[in-house]
């Protein structure tokens, strides 16, 4: 057997393609099935979240956020998936057979040109003989089905240098690739809840944009969407290679029912290979450039960040701004800088100036859709936004409604900006004005519901 093709969405040729076409007919299937059949839609996307908080039966409610496990753990779902949809074209007489066999998710990538909007048969009301198009979703956000949205040039890709950050560190503070070392996490680990990079962008940020029920941990697999979304998280994994996949991490072993119904228990290091183990390759694992001229400053000053060894100087807390409440406004802040500890000196033999700088907001909390991402600017608010100074984006999926206890946090690494500022005396030592900024993209109704951030932190290894 050799490997299936992982393709990009937007470069298959022509109008309903044959890949899209066997794609819509599968989830038309899968759509009709009752929740109990492990192949239907209800039990794929109940395999992720159901309402229900806590482990279900070891194969439901299992998704794995805010962890190391997010990666692995969505690989594995994607790959299970995959199967479910090829069991179910094999038995469809208009599939040819082929075409069944070798069928295999499609990627969306929103960070290249031409990919900033759903490709159209996802947004058509009808499928190409019109009858109803299981692909299509109308709970999305208005002007995503319409094509007239367009996905914020700042969570296209992942943000500057998360790609060589760590896979994951043992503090919270520290901002990761992949996720905080954590056990099993199904939101019921303690709080802090913190996201890893590219969990948070572009992952949340496009769950953010496409909206309904993309924005629902119980609801986002029955978008057809959301599948190709994470075929696209899933390869950032292969762009960024697997020379610092952690060690020690294959201790928790997850549940998923494959297309015949058997019970499967996999581990996080039995889909670091996608040709060997899962047999799938994708056509295209180049970087992805930066949308816009700052976010290209960034990157071209970032420096490539040391591994592990950083673990051994702890992170330390050095301001932290009161709470606040976003509202869709540009609002501004600052965080009150005080001087480092003595431990903090004495494990850098008395340097007090840090060699890594992050920001961490923390404990976001929504009710009701914000309806939009915000940038977090190293700027006063009366400057214009200027993306060199973009510490990172905060987007609302990943917290889970209602739930008290488990709000969501996000750290960015700010190295590169505090550096510039410092060389052109921009660097105030005593406090660092930030601005959130409303991003553009998957404007909801109006007013936007707010957003409660519970601090903003300044942190220094
Ligand atoms: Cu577990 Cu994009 O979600």
């Amino acid at each position: 057997m050799t490997a299936r093709q992982r393709r990009d969405v937007h470069s298959l040729p022509g109008t309903w393609p044959p890949l899209l076409r066997a794609y819509a007919l599968a989830i038309g299937v899968m759509a009709e099935l009752p929740p109990e059949d492990p192949r239907s839609l209800a039990y794929q996307a109940a395999v992720h979240g159901t309402d229900a908080i806590g482990k279900a039966d070891g194969y439901l409610n299992e998704c794995q956020h805010s962890s190391w496990y997010f990666i692995p753990w969505h690989r594995w779902y994607l790959y299970y998936f995959e199967r479910m949809v090829r069991a179910v074209l094999r038995e469809i007489p208009e599939v040819p057979a082929d075409v069944a066999d070798e069928w295999a998710l499609p990627y969306w990538n929103y960070g290249k040109p031409g990919g900033e909007t759903l490709r159209p048969e996802f947004a058509a009301p009808e499928l190409w003989d019109g009858r109803p198009n299981p692909l299509h979703n109308e709970t999305r956000n208005a002007g995503v089905n319409e094509l007239t949205v367009v996905v914020a040039p700042q969570v296209r890709v992942p943000l500057p240098g998360v790609l060589d950050r760590p896979f994951s560190a043992p503090q919270t503070s520290i901002p990761t690739f992949g996720g905080p070392a954590t056990g099993w996490n199904h939101g019921d680990e303690p709080s802090p809840q913190v996201a890893g990079g590219l969990e948070g962008t572009p992952h949340n940020g496009i769950h953010q944009y496409v909206g309904g029920d993309m924005m629902d941990f119980a609801r986002a697999g029955f978008d057809p969407v959301f599948w190709l979304h994470h075929c696209n998280i899933d390869r950032y994994w292969e762009v960024r290679g697997h020379a610092t996949d952690p060690l020690g991490w294959d201790g928790v072993a997850f549940g998923f029912r494959d297309a015949d119904g058997s019970a499967q228990q996999v581990t996080a290091d039995g889909c670091v290979d996608t040709v060997g183990q899962l047999e799938y390759a994708y056509d295209d694992v180049t970087r992805p450039e930066a949308a816009t001229e700052g976010l290209r400053i960034r990157e071209g000053r970032l420096e490539v960040f040391a591994e592990i060894a950083e673990f051994e100087i702890p992170p330390e807390v050095v301001g932290q701004s009161d709470g606040l409440r976003l509202d869709g406004a540009p609002i501004g802040t600052d965080v009150p800088l005080g001087r480092v500890s003595r431990l903090f000196a004495a494990a850098r033999a008395g340097g007090t100036v840090p060699r890594h700088v992050y920001l961490m907001v923390n404990d976001i909390r929504w009710d009701a859709d914000p309806g939009r991402d915000y940038g977090v600017y190293l700027q006063e608010r009366t400057s214009s936004a200027d993306d060199s100074r973009l510490a990172g984006v905060i987007s609302f999926f990943g917290t889970r409604r209602g739930v008290d206890d488990h709000e969501l946090s996000y750290s960015f690494d700010i190295t590169d900006i505090v550096r510039a500022l410092r060389e052109t005396g921009d660097w105030d030592p005593d406090r660092v004005p930030l601005t959130f900024r409303p991003l553009d993209g998957s404007p909801v109704d109006q007013p936007t519901a707010p957003v409660q951030v519970g601090s903003v932190s300044v942190v220094y290894q």
